[in-house]
């Protein structure tokens, strides 16, 4: 059995596998060499070669349990036609939202676009590099997918003040998001995903009225459309306000927290696995403080089905060896 399925699935509490969102990224000094000759990266997501091979360089290094597909959770709204740049120091920025070039675009025309992640999941899958260790699949929820469709750019802290002006569009874009994601899920899973993690980054901006619509709703036909094809699927609805109340709603078969969560009091309120918390910054630190924060999360959870994971992103400007002893604190717990 993969290491995640162990947690997952078996609930074995007698180990802590430990992976890393964003660990093919650029605090790998492997990953900055080959993004410099690639300033398009879309393209370099669509590039099998390359995505299959950046997204490996992190387990060449360490000793990580799982690999995570090197792509982008907007890699859906550009299989749907529309354009999706990203500018360094700034981020990603949309095109125009077309709802009438959106609303033609069939399940074929999807795929053809963005056929090159799946060829570089079976690539990964089939690496002896990844051995026995998890292929990770992944998508925004859709809520994070309709944010940046609308704002076609990072909300940062607030929405729009109209952003919910047209509840016709928003609602009609809604279907067509969870439609897509749902063959993209699919499609990595058939491509050789053996977990999905669901991305709901920007579950926190939402009041605690339009969770049900706009969350909870669309999450869970997701995560039983995972289940249905039985494969794990983990959910991060981060920063959201409540997630005790989304567990027991959504019911994913693990949740990854961020680092406002209290893990003694997620402890006390959920029962599922849980993966993650850890502050990225601890990072930053030095190997005492990492140290220390990162047995925190391992004792608190000793006894309760846990994946190591930070609470976000790894950022681009951690220390190597600070990553490397993270990982060997993990495995000598
Ligand atoms: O290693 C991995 O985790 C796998 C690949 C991955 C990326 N993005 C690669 C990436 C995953 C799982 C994501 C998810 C993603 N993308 C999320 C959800 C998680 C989160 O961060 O909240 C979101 C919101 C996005 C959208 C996105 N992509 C943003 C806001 C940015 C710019 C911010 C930044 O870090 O520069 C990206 C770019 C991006 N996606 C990079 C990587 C490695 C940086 C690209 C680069 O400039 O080299």
């Amino acid at each position: 059995m993969k290491p995640l399925n162990k947690v997952i699935v078996n609930k074995d509490t007698s180990f802590n596998p430990i992976w890393i969102m964003r660990q093919a990224g650029r605090y790998l000094p492997e990953f900055r060499e080959i993004r410099k000759d690639n300033p398009n990266f879309i393209n370099l997501c669509l590039n099998d070669d390359l995505s299959s091979e950046i997204t490996l360089q992190p387990l060449k290094r360490f000793d990580l349990d799982a690999a995570i597909i090197f792509s982008d959770i907007l890699i859906l709204p550009y299989g749907l036609g529309q354009k999706v740049e990203f500018e360094k120091n700034f981020g990603p920025k949309l095109g125009e939202l077309n709802l009438n070039e959106i609303a033609k675009i069939d399940e074929i025309d999807f795929v053809k676009k963005i056929h090159r992640v799946y060829k570089a999941i079976t690539k990964v899958s089939l690496d002896p590099v990844l051995g026995n260790k998890n292929t990770i699949g992944f998508v925004g929820a859709p809520w994070t997918i309709l944010v940046y469709m609308i704002n076609q750019q990072s909300p940062k802290k607030n929405l729009k003040k109209d952003f919910f002006k047209d509840k016709f569009l928003i609602n009609k874009i809604l279907l067509i998001i969870e439609k897509f994601l749902k063959v993209h899920i699919k499609n990595q899973i058939e491509s050789g995903a053996d977990v999905i993690q669901i991305f709901d980054s920007w579950a926190g901006l939402l009041d605690e009225k339009d969770l049900p619509n706009y969350i909870y709703s669309p999450t869970l036909n997701l995560v039983n459309y995972v289940k249905s094809l039985n494969v794990p699927v983990i959910c991060f609805p981060r920063e959201i306000k409540n997630y005790k109340e989304f567990c027991d709603i959504v019911k994913p078969d693990a949740v990854s927290i961020d680092y406002n969560v209290d893990p003694k009091k997620i402890l006390k309120d959920i029962n599922i696995p849980i993966q993650g918390g850890l502050d990225p910054k601890i990072l930053l630190t030095d190997k005492d403080t990492l140290k220390k924060e990162a047995s925190k999360y391992l004792d608190i959870f000793k006894d309760h089905p846990y994946i190591f994971n930070l609470g976000h992103g790894v950022l681009p400007e951690t220390d190597l060896n600070m990553f490397e002893y993270l990982i060997k604190t993990v495995k000598n717990y």
